[in-house]
């Protein structure tokens, strides 16, 4: 059975953490009066004393931050003493959003607070911050129709959007959903600080009756079927990587026809570290993108990349800015779907098929490696420290 993982910090921590909490949320009900405060990010204000987790100092700083520009501007405020922890960190946050609009920082306020609804379980309050896709809803993700894009949202912030078993369902349905809905482009990003975690390690940890051998395989043909789902996507695919990314989020980057990353995204594939091999088709997509010498520093060697590395390499389309990311990726990404939706598909069907049937059979050799390897000591001593290097903080 997984060990019972908890955290706990030194004395005085809990109590520093708890006012600090409260501080937030008290400056945070400050009522806003003004013509441009909209009723979704009123919705969103409410919705935030209702939430029964404390979200994490991270995410609260960043409420806060986004909060103050959506109704006072960029940070013009002085730089608060070294020696005012909280005035300061609440500063720097606000200040981290540069020149975001204020148009921009309320729409990310309420994607933010949404998720944080969502994640624990309100999935369906979310819905008025963007219209829904089909009446569907999912349990870990957010999926929305809107200005003909569809946007995939990987919705566990709490823990780095890590990539559970039936979130690899989910994503399978949505991009088939989103294969045949009337949007002209899919988007795919993460809520909250992280674009995703990869797998999530637990998935290895719940062994079924059968064992190790009966989880594994049933591991590969999901993980199989996840993967033909981007090989066959039809339409135009874009990751929009708003923070780190680790393993099968990454792998899958190849069969992305756009990535945009914000300047603070990293590009992480640890398989070795994990007694693991490559999927998501990278072993042959890696080499032919970046060339064997550098795929191999990624693939073998578990080399992190930042944005502008990977860019480089031509894993990524574009690095943006961090302050101005999402208003630069989604005024661009509008006019991408304005163009004629046929015309991208079939251009897109003709670029990838040259080499669809390899990517399948590619996809199938991985699979048939990782069954290998997840039933390998390697592996399980390897996913054993990660849960116990927690389980010690
Ligand atoms: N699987 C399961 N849980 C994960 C996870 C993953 N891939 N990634 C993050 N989490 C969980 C953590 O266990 C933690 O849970 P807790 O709050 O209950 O302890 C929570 O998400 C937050 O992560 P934390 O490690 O505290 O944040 P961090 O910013 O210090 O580090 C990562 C983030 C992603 C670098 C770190 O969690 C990590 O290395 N995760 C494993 C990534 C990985 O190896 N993925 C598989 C690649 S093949």
């Amino acid at each position: 059975a997984r060990p019972r993982v908890t955290r706990t910090g030194p004395a005085g921590i809990g109590r520093f953490v708890r006012a600090a909490h409260l501080a937030l949320v008290r400056e945070l009900r400050v009522r806003v009066v003004g013509d441009e405060v909209d009723e979704h990010f009123e919705e969103a204000k409410n919705k935030l004393s209702s939430l029964k987790e404390d979200p994490g100092n991270d995410v609260k700083l960043k409420i806060y931050a986004l909060f103050k520009q959506a109704t006072h501007g960029p940070c013009d405020t002085p730089k608060p003493g070294m020696l005012d922890f909280i005035n300061k960190a609440k500063w720097d946050s606000w200040k981290s959003l540069g020149s975001m609009t204020q148009e921009e920082a309320r729409q990310r306020y309420c994607d933010l607070i949404g998720s944080l609804v969502a994640a624990e379980g309100g999935a369906a309050a979310q819905a008025p911050a963007r219209s829904s896709a089909g009446g569907r809803t999912y349990d870990s993700l957010l999926v929305s129709t809107q200005d003909d894009i569809t946007t995939i949202v990987l919705n566990r912030p709490a823990k780095k959007n890590a990539i559970t078993t039936q979130m690899y369902e989910e994503i399978i349905e949505a991009l088939q959903h989103a294969a045949r809905d009337h949007s002209v482009v899919t988007v795919f990003t993460g809520a909250g600080d992280f674009y995703c975690s990869g797998n999530d390690l637990s998935n290895f940890t719940k062994i079924p009756e059968g064992g190790a051998e009966q989880m594994a395989k049933a591991g590969g043909e999901l993980l199989r079927r996840y993967v033909k789902a981007f090989i066959d996507f039809p339409k135009p695919l874009v990751a929009v990587v708003n923070g780190p990314a680790v393993g099968i989020s990454v792998t899958v980057m190849g069969m992305f026809d756009l990535v945009y990353a914000t300047e603070s995204a990293t590009f992480h594939t640890p398989f070795s570290q994990l007694g693991q091999s490559p999927e998501g088709c990278s072993s042959y997509t890696f080499p032919r993108i970046m060339g064997l010498g550098k795929a191999n520093e990624m693939l073998l060697f578990n080399k992190k990349l930042t944005a502008f590395q990977a860019c480089q390499l031509g894993l990524v389309t574009e690095v943006f800015p961090d302050s101005s990311f999402h208003a630069e990726v989604w005024s661009r990404l509008k006019n991408y779907a304005k163009l004629p939706p046929n015309s991208l598909a079939l251009s897109k069907q003709l670029i990838r098929s040259v080499e669809k049937e390899r990517l399948h059979a590619v996809n199938d050799a991985e699979v048939d490696r990782l069954i290998e390897r997840w039933m390998s000591d390697e592996c399980f001593n390897a996913v054993m420290s990660f849960f116990q290097a927690k389980a010690k903080l």
